[in-house]
């Protein structure tokens, strides 16, 4: 008999407790954080979905695997671990490990881009645009229509415009040092990237003689996908789906604090020696030397055993699942969110669920902060705060108005999402009377980390 409940596959080893606070509590906390949930104690947060990004939970192989790390400056044992383990996933000829991805990023795009060359990509995440655009280069996101339509489904809404990648080419030849694609597509949604989209991209980049990286983040994620939803890859195994992925490839970045299952960590990897051998140059400028790359050994030997685990299949099913689950909840509640549900987090379009706030009082922002109030949780808004600050000085709605909701790794359970759901039930029901808020202190830049916001009616959200 197979069973349909999928249970999370793993038992819990250490507990962390999560302190539960009163709403008045909240309250208070929320209007001491200026009314920035960035500007929250974690301690004051009940369920944590600020981001899946070196929060997961390792396992007690891990734990183990740290106690054996080699500290050696040079040549230490965990790197050739950890450099086999990127090796047998990628292929890739250089493995430099960095202390996250935006390392990885400006390493390459300092060794690789000039003022006025263009990137393409499905949709650049934050610190790679500003990597890109930090070298006075241009980041140009050229995803499939369907990719901005949050109520239209598509199983590969993460896929690249491949005509619109072979125009931008033709077009300005000379000025594309690399092409780039984000699995999975972190700002469009979590959306993956099929492999047909993959195989197009690498045909039409290597046809102008152009070398194509992946920005690797969420690659067993992406794998999971196209194992569910691609014809032909049914019966292929995670690893088997991203080892092709990688063959398309001529390089990756990558945050090992997503599917590294790492606290901290990411590595950049390519098969070009010149290129290589400039990237480890840059490198140990602001690392360190190429075998640790601003890494304890201890954490090169977690991201090693990381890896393999994230391409585990019961523990992708259960991933994957669990956030598919709390988008169903979220339907039948009649919430809207991008549909489908992603890899990582489940994005609530709240330009549907709030259309009585204005967008310059920031619906999704006050939305999240609502979630903080009313349930103690912590989620990131994506729009007009995030997006709206023009670089002439103006201010502009964004795209969507969009609230993630981002999961930690093998961190909370199904009772935890079920307490989730009913959260959210609860926000529905009152989301007529959500109001909106006010900026009264705005940085200069990337403004949502600090600044700082007053509710518009008399001091209440709601
Ligand atoms: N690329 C993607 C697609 C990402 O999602 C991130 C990080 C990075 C690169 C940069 O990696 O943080 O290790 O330097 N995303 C996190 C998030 C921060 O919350 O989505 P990093």
């Amino acid at each position: 008999m197979e069973f349909n409940t999928i249970i999370e596959p793993f038992r819990i080893k250490t507990v962390e407790p999560i302190r539960r606070t009163t709403r008045a509590q909240r309250e208070e906390a929320i209007k001491e954080a200026g009314y920035n949930p960035f500007l929250l104690k974690a301690e004051d947060v009940l369920i944590d979905l600020l981001t899946d990004s070196g929060t997961g939970a390792m396992s007690s192989r891990q734990w183990a695997g740290m106690m054996v790390g080699d500290e050696s400056y040079a040549g230490a044992r965990s790197f050739y671990k950890f450099e086999a383990a990127v090796k047998r996933i990628t292929g890739f000829k250089h493995v430099l490990p960095t202390h996250q991805g935006r390392a990885a990023e400006r390493i390459l795009f300092g060794s690789a881009l000039k003022p006025g060359d263009i990137v393409p990509n499905n949709t650049h995440f934050d610190t790679t645009r500003a990597n890109i655009e930090y070298r006075g280069a241009i980041a140009l996101d050229i995803p499939i229509a369907e990719a901005h339509q949050p109520n239209v489904y598509h199983p590969f809404k993460g896929n690249m415009d491949l005509e619109r990648l072979e125009q931008t080419l033709r077009e300005h030849s000379g000025h594309v040092p690399m092409v780039m694609v984000t699995v999975t597509n972190n700002s469009g949604g979590g959306q993956p990237v099929s492999m047909a989209n993959i195989r197009g991209i690498s045909e039409i980049a290597h046809r102008y003689g152009i070398p194509f990286f992946i920005d690797a983040c969420r690659f067993a994620e992406n794998a999971w996908f196209i194992k569910m939803r691609e014809e032909g890859y049914a019966d292929k195994s995670p690893m088997e789906i991203a080892q092709e992925m990688f063959e398309y490839a001529d390089g990756a970045t990558m945050s090992a604090k997503k599917d590294g299952m790492a606290n901290i960590g990411g590595f950049l990897a390519m098969n070009d020696d010149e290129l290589a051998q400039r990237c480890k140059n840059m490198e140990i400028l602001g690392e360190g030397f190429p075998t640790y790359g601003g890494l304890a050994g201890y954490d090169l030997e977690a991201i090693a055993i990381g890896l393999e685990e994230a391409l585990n299949p019961d523990y992708l099913r259960y991933r994957i699942r669990s956030i598919e689950y709390l988008g169903e909840r979220m339907k039948r509640a009649g919430i809207p969110f991008i549909e489908p549900t992603g890899g990582h987090a489940v994005y609530i379009d709240a330009r549907r669920l709030l259309p009585h706030i204005p967008w310059n009082e920031y619906p999704a922002w006050a939305l999240s902060l609502v979630m903080y109030i009313e349930g103690g949780i912590r989620s990131v808004e994506i729009g007009s705060v995030m997006f709206g600050r023009q670089p002439d000085g103006s201010e502009k709605p964004a795209a969507m108005e969009l609230v993630r909701m981002a999961f930690p790794r093998r961190m909370y359970t199904q009772s935890h999402v079920d307490y989730l759901a009913e959260v959210l039930d609860y926000i529905k029901e009152i989301s007529p009377r959500i109001r909106g808020v006010r900026m009264v202190e705005e940085p200069p830049v990337l403004r949502h980390f600090t600044a700082r916001f007053e509710p518009t009616h008399d001091g209440l959200l709601v």
